[in-house]
């Protein structure tokens, strides 16, 4: 099947602050060996900061589910290590849409010893103009308290981030254009919920 001209467009390569290249591109549905590779390798700190459950291992039905996300409505990205050997996910962001509505849910995910090197918002500022490029205009994320990296690299990427008093948890949002805010009765994306929309 032909890629879109869009997720063509969207293919890049960037550098870490350790100056090792790094290529962004749109998840594919045949990414599900490295997805697997990536999950397998989160440590139990990051796969709670991700998901916001206490999971030892993350379930495999979670990749089986984004190698299922349409591309026309959501948005999946991945940053790749590429090696003589083959590639390696280094990084996940994913943006999936409310059905039927302009709104999107945000999360992303670094392999833990890529972290602290930009991959993140490297990542996450690749993935921004897909969302707003497929008509999202707000988005929406969930934060655990204890995660400052995401909170200060949500505020370095202009979102707005402000404390739940009644769950404790932190939002990030981001509108592309007007004013209207909007929430989800729901918690990260991925979630048993997710699972439904599928
Ligand atoms: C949160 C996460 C995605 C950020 O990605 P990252 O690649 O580690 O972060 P970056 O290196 O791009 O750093 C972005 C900003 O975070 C902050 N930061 C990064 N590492 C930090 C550290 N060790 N201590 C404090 N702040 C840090 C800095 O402000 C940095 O901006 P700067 O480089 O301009 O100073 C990543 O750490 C991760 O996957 N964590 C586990 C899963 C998670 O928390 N997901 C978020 C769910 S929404």
């Amino acid at each position: 099947m032909m890629r879109q001209e869009s997720e063509k467009h969207a293919e890049t390569w960037v550098f870490t602050k350790n100056g090792k290249p790094i290529y962004i591109r749109p998840l594919r549905p045949t990414d599900n060996v490295l997805i697997d590779d990536l999950f397998r390798s989160l440590s139990p700190r990051s796969i709670f900061f991700r998901f916001l459950r206490h999971w030892k291992t993350v379930p495999p039905e979670l990749t089986e589910f984004l190698m299922k996300i349409d591309s026309k409505l959501n948005v999946a990205m991945v940053a790749l290590e590429k090696r003589q050997s083959g590639e390696r996910v280094l990084g996940l962001c994913g943006i999936l849409r409310k059905p039927g509505s302009e709104k999107g849910e945000f999360a992303v995910v670094v392999r833990d010893e890529w972290q602290g090197i930009g991959v993140g918002a490297k990542l996450i500022e690749a993935s921004l103009p897909m969302a707003r490029d497929l008509g999202m205009k707000e988005l929406w994320g969930l934060v655990s308290p204890e995660n400052t990296v995401m909170i200060e690299t949500a505020r370095k990427l202009k979102f707005t981030v402000g404390r739940d008093r009644e769950s404790g948890f932190y939002e990030m949002e981001m509108h592309f254009g007007g004013t209207k805010t909007f929430r989800f009765h729901g918690s990260a994306n991925f979630s048993e919920e997710c699972y439904e929309r599928s």
